[in-house]
């Protein structure tokens, strides 16, 4: 291979090339499904955060999570020592969530669509953001009043491991890179399926620089 080419990609973070991976009967990874939007979504995030910056909540047991968290939508998920819950109202500010910008909402529709969930009307995305040595243990989404809808999870930045596992805690999940761009979409008999995320890994990324956001959708209320 000749020096330039070496040099050219040297730096480069692996991009993926658009293509569908099932992962349970109804749960999909979009691979660089929202890789042709980010120039209208990055934006949107950055004006959301303005309203609503990114904090450390804390559990009911009385911890801190690793990961801090916004909200924009209707209902935006909390945490605090009396337990998990959906507000109308940001907590830190008092004022209602930022609205959903309409491209958050059109990409979470399109990804939705695309793993085979028409019709999807989220009301909450939740705003992860990771710094390295962050992490998600492993959960179900079961705070919302509905499961008929699916669930939508934008990744953006430094890679991670997802783990997707079943519907007991202690059942084997499988270990699913996620890098920046990629979707993954569960539902249907799917839905309730415990998930997590390991402990971000040091590095940089190119956009987002020493981090990786994750947008949640959830038809909440
Ligand atoms: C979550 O389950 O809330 C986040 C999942 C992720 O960050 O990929
Ligand atoms: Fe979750």
């Amino acid at each position: 291979m000749n020096p330039t080419t070496l040099d050219l990609f040297a730096d480069a973070e692996p991009v993926q090339q658009p293509r569908r991976e099932q992962i349970g009967e109804q749960s999909y990874v979009l691979r660089g499904f929202a890789l042709p939007w980010l120039e209208r979504l990055l934006p949107a995030l950055e004006a959301v955060l303005a309203a609503a910056p990114f904090r450390q909540m804390i559990t009911p047991g009385g911890f801190t999570m690793s990961v801090a968290l916004s909200s924009c939508g209707a209902l935006g998920w909390t945490t605090d020592r009396s337990g998990y819950r959906y507000t109308h109202h940001d907590p830190q500010t008092g004022q209602p969530w930022p609205d959903m910008p309409e491209i958050f909402l059109q990409l979470a529709q399109a990804a939705a669509q695309e793993a085979g969930f028409s019709e999807f009307l989220p009301d909450s995305c939740l705003i992860n953001r990771y710094l390295p040595g962050a992490k998600m243990s492993l959960h179900q989404d079961k705070n919302e009043c509905t499961y008929a809808a699916p669930i939508v999870s934008v990744s953006l930045g430094l890679p991670a491991m997802f783990l997707f596992g079943g519907f007991e805690r202690g059942d084997k999940s499988q270990r699913v890179p996620l890098l920046h761009g990629d979707i993954v979409v569960w539902g249907g008999v799917d839905r309730l399926r415990y998930h997590g995320v390991l402990p971000i890994k040091e590095g940089q990324h190119s956009l987002l620089g020493e981090q990786r956001i994750n947008f949640t959708f959830r038809t909440a209320g």
